[in-house]
């Protein structure tokens, strides 16, 4: 049996996963990514094999990608983190057309062919407002562990909106609204609905194409996943493995090389095709 591992490293949580001939997924881990790259890529990588319950030596191709693709010292080759959420989205879900990768530093959308190939994409690249960090600002200053922001945000009532567009401000001007005697649930649905309103505007930027999906670990929060259907007016894709789909997609490409280095070889160079 061969297997592929994609190994994601990215600024808030390092993700690996471990796929076999078939596509299924049979290993995959999540660390926090911490001061160092190199260490965190290591790390997610054994812990990936301690859940496939594979030697290192089973796994015959691995591909990074997400910013720090390149400190993935034992990786054979390096994607880039867009084309990795367009494949893995298009494997995971079939019918995509446009992909929403919602992490801690910054939100994508990108548009994708039926093949998961990259047709364009946009991203919210100079500011943390639209992204996970917002919401963990939010949490901070609520006192709320960030697993729990999303179910206490759907108790909401009365929305309280929130005009700061800034992570920095975020905080203070839910402290704002607390003092003013408003509910934590209606400040914290505020939240989510200005962060979903910003990010339906970056994906109508590429065209809002269904099927959508949603990527990213923001995708474990469902009044994120319930105010971005509202604003984009539709139904979004969202699966247990959604959070890893960049490596997932990387793990595919890694499958790719595998199968073309094995077919007949035709004289033809191969590369892998991002
Ligand atoms: N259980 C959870 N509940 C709610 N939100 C979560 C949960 N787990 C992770 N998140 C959110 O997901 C974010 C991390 O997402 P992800 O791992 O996709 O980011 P990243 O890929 O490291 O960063 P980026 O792609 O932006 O560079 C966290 O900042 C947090 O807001
Ligand atoms: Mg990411």
């Amino acid at each position: 049996m061969a297997y592929g591992e994609g190994v994601d490293v990215v600024s808030t949580q390092t993700k690996a996963v471990i796929i076999d001939e078939a596509k299924r997924i049979v290993g995959r881990a999540l660390i926090d990514t911490g001061a160092n790259v190199v260490l965190a890529a290591e790390h997610a990588f054994d812990k990936a094999l301690e859940s496939a319950r594979l030697e290192d030596d089973e796994v015959e191709y691995v591909i990074g990608t997400g910013y720090g693709r390149y400190r993935v010292t034992f990786g054979n080759a390096q994607v880039t983190e867009i084309s990795c959420h367009g494949r893995g989205a298009s494997h995971m879900f079939p019918g995509t057309r446009t992909v929403v990768d919602m992490g801690g530093q910054d939100t994508k959308a990108i548009r994708v062919g039926p093949a998961g190939e990259i047709l364009d994409f946009c991203m919210n690249d100079k500011c943390a407002a639209d992204t996970g960090r917002f919401h963990g600002a939010a949490a901070a200053a609520l006192s709320i562990p960030l697993g729990d922001l999303g179910a206490t945000a759907l108790r909401s009532t009365k929305t309280v909106r929130i005009s700061t567009t800034c992570t920095v401000f975020a905080e203070s001007e839910v402290l704002a609204w607390l003092g003013k005697g408003k509910k934590i649930e209606d400040i914290l649905w505020g939240v989510h609905q200005s962060i979903a309103m910003r990010s339906a505007g970056l994906v109508r930027r590429v065209g809002v194409e269904e099927q959508v999906t949603f990527t990213g670990g923001v995708t474990k929060n469902a009044a994120m996943i319930k105010a971005l259907e509202e604003k984009l007016g539709t139904r979004l894709n969202v699966g247990p493995d959604s959070h890893f789909m960049g490596a997932l997609g990387a793990a595919l490409f890694a499958l790719d090389h595998i199968a073309s280095s094995r077919a007949p070889h035709d004289g033809a160079a191969r590369e892998v095709k991002a």
